[in-house]
């Protein structure tokens, strides 16, 4: 690879609590490695499109504790179509930008391997509040957003307390039940239903809220990922089989913002770096990840054929915290 001069950095797909850090940590290391660092806005589109920001080190000030993302974000339909590639090629030649670094999920990663099937050398910093890249033990914004559900699963358990009601919640995740699984062990769930285990709708909730309640509990907490059914549906069945009358809440999109914690800020900040020095010294067209702890670089096509299962032993130690349950 030629010496890198001019590269761009873009944030796609859903936005996590963190982007904005990953962004810094790519303009500052390039700036101090004497590379310019243009920003593409809207993400894929925004290459198609042409529409960049020169930045500096300067400009990126003040935005290692913002949420959201600076560059804004967009899911492009264009890109995905060979005609919008081409554009976004065209794009790279007219500003001179030898590589891009992609901040973002899957979609974000299967646009950096067409991409780069085009000749533009790009590297990827998993950033999704999903936590679902084969790839990584850790993606950008995970952490923060388990710490943004734990807060309001909290306090609906205050009211729920009072009341003697069922909640069932409802968190994001995708197809993934990480978010769901690492926050019903956080808030003591009743139970917890997640898309890699089929639900037994019988024996994962209503015989976990009848142990509980002869256990002495009179108010219930069941945490729904996403992608294993919808909390709607979840408590007209439990109103239909136990004649108790749940609330329902839908989490959303509030668990995408807010600003990073500790682990998003210093994660983004590794990530970033890594990303630009992968640059700097010759190699692109890989995604940057965690292995127990430590930075790793994987070749896009491999990292995008890379499966990450929800680890079964926390789905075990979730059931094993839950009171009046005689059959682990
Ligand atoms: O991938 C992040 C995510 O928040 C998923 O958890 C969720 O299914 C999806 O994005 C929601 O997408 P949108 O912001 O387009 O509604």
């Amino acid at each position: 690879m030629e010496k890198i001069r001019r590269i761009g950095v873009l944030t796609s797909g859903g936005d996590s609590p963190g982007m904005n850090a990953a962004v810094r940590a790519v303009v500052r290391t390039a700036v101090n490695s004497g590379i310019e660092c243009i920003g593409i806005r809207r993400g894929w589109q925004g290459l198609i499109l042409s529409d960049f920001v020169k930045l500096s080190s300067e400009s990126v000030g003040h935005t290692l504790s913002r949420g959201g993302t600076i560059l804004f974000t967009a899911r492009s339909e264009d890109f995905m179509t060979e005609k919008g590639r081409e554009k976004a090629v065209a794009t790279c030649k007219m500003l001179g930008l030898q590589g891009i670094v992609a901040i973002g999920g899957d979609g974000t990663f299967r646009g950096a391997l067409a991409l780069s099937k085009m000749g533009i050398p790009v590297v990827g910093v998993p950033a999704t509040i999903d936590n679902d890249i084969g790839c990584t033990n850790y993606t950008i914004g995970f952490d923060t957003a388990c710490n943004t559900a734990i807060e309001c699963i909290d306090k609906l358990r205050d009211t729920m307390q009072s009341h003697e009601r069922c909640s069932v919640v409802e968190v994001m995740g995708r197809n993934a039940g990480f978010l769901a699984l690492y926050v019903g062990i956080s808030v003591g769930a009743t139970a917890v239903l997640v898309p890699e285990k089929p639900v037994d709708f019988q024996k994962d909730v209503v015989e976990r809220i009848q142990d509980s309640r002869l256990a002495g509990n009179t108010h219930f907490m069941i945490v729904v990922a996403e992608g294993a059914g919808s909390a709607v549906d979840i408590g007209r069945k439990i109103n239909e089989s136990l004649g108790m009358e749940p609330r329902v809440t839908v989490l959303g999109h509030i668990q995408r913002g807010g600003s990073p914690n500790a682990r998003d800020r210093e994660t983004a900040t590794r990530m970033g770096y890594y990303a630009v020095r992968a640059f700097a010294e010759g190699r692109g067209n890989c995604i940057i990840g965690t292995k127990e702890g430590s930075i790793v670089e994987i070749p896009i096509e491999e990292a995008l054929a890379m499966k990450k299962s929800l680890q079964m032993d926390r789905y075990k130690i979730m059931e094993a915290m839950q009171v009046g349950r005689a059959d682990l």
